[in-house]
């Protein structure tokens, strides 16, 4: 995915938006964005993930049926498919999805990543559906309403979305017993702010990384075990999400690495964290 703008400006200023205009998106902005997501995108574990711009139909009045009354005005969703469900598939689910939203937000338009409450059901319908195919998570995309709504604040308020954990609680030096300071992140440390900042799930924020020399491993803080057929699909979204926003941002800083499954990683058991993915700078 290509930005215009710098990916630290727009990960800033993206949040969630639940009550759109009752106005069409511009016909050029609409032509980018359909642009951006013509071909399918590719996450760190290869799953090609085709994107959709859907229409409500007639049949379906408003976004607010669709969304269990979370998002208000939206005539336009942003739709992805997987093939099938597994733990790789929504991670990169995860991983492209977020490009998505930020190309959005560079457009100035409001975006939601909703992973629960949407009706899968509807949206099987208009998009024709297949076999083993997933929506793991949609978006309403649009223009905001100028006053954030009534919805939008009492929904903030109660998942307190306009907040992040301190870095203490993500970032780690070798090991999860000692954190990692601003100062010893160095040149990593605005992307890992930028980490920080990821949308996630109720606000719950699972990733936790940890820098050893050139290496940044990933994990997700959970007691459920990750197995092909059974694991928390949105937590795998959120560290989707996460990796998203390291990876656009040490490429637009220019430094070069790459994405390693380190076997070793995944036999250290820890009740908490499961091993997801290791960066390594060249
Ligand atoms: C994977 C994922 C699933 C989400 N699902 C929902 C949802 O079903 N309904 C909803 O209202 N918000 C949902 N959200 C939005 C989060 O509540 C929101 O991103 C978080 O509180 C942080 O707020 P911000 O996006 O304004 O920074 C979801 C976010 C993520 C990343």
């Amino acid at each position: 995915m290509k930005f215009q703008e710098s990916v630290f400006n727009i990960i800033r200023k993206r949040s969630s938006c639940r009550k759109y205009q009752n106005v069409p998106i511009k016909k050029q902005t609409l032509r980018i964005l359909e642009h951006a997501i013509k071909k399918p995108l590719k996450g760190l574990f290869n799953t090609e993930i085709k994107y959709k711009l859907v229409k409500l139909p007639d049949e379906i009045p408003d976004s607010n049926k669709l969304t269990y009354r979370m998002v208000r005005g939206a005539k336009m969703f942003l739709v992805g498919v997987i093939p099938q469900a597994t733990p790789e598939t929504v991670i990169d689910y995860g991983y492209t999805f977020e490009q998505v939203i930020l190309k959005a937000t560079e457009l100035d338009l409001g975006t939601c990543w909703l992973g629960q409450t949407f009706r899968n059901d509807y949206l099987a319908k208009v998009i024709e559906l297949k076999n083993d195919e997933i929506i793991p998570a949609i978006s309403p995309v649009g223009y905001p309403t100028n006053t954030t709504g009534i919805r939008d604040s009492i929904i903030s308020l109660a998942i307190r979305s306009k907040r992040r954990k301190s870095w203490k609680h993500f970032f780690f030096q070798k090991d999860f017993f000692h954190t990692l300071s601003r100062e010893a992140a160095g040149k990593f440390s605005e992307t890992l702010e930028m980490v920080r900042w990821a949308p996630s799930s109720r606000n719950s924020q699972p990733w936790r990384i940890i820098k050893d020399e050139k290496m940044f491993h990933f994990y997700i803080e959970t007691t459920e075990k990750i197995t092909p057929t059974k694991f928390p699909k949105l937590k795998l979204l959120d560290i989707g999400i996460a990796l998203c926003h390291f990876d656009l941002c040490v490429q637009e800083q220019n430094i070069k690495g790459s994405w390693q499954k380190i076997a070793e990683k995944e036999n250290e058991k820890s009740h908490l964290k499961r091993y997801i993915i290791s960066w390594i700078e060249k």
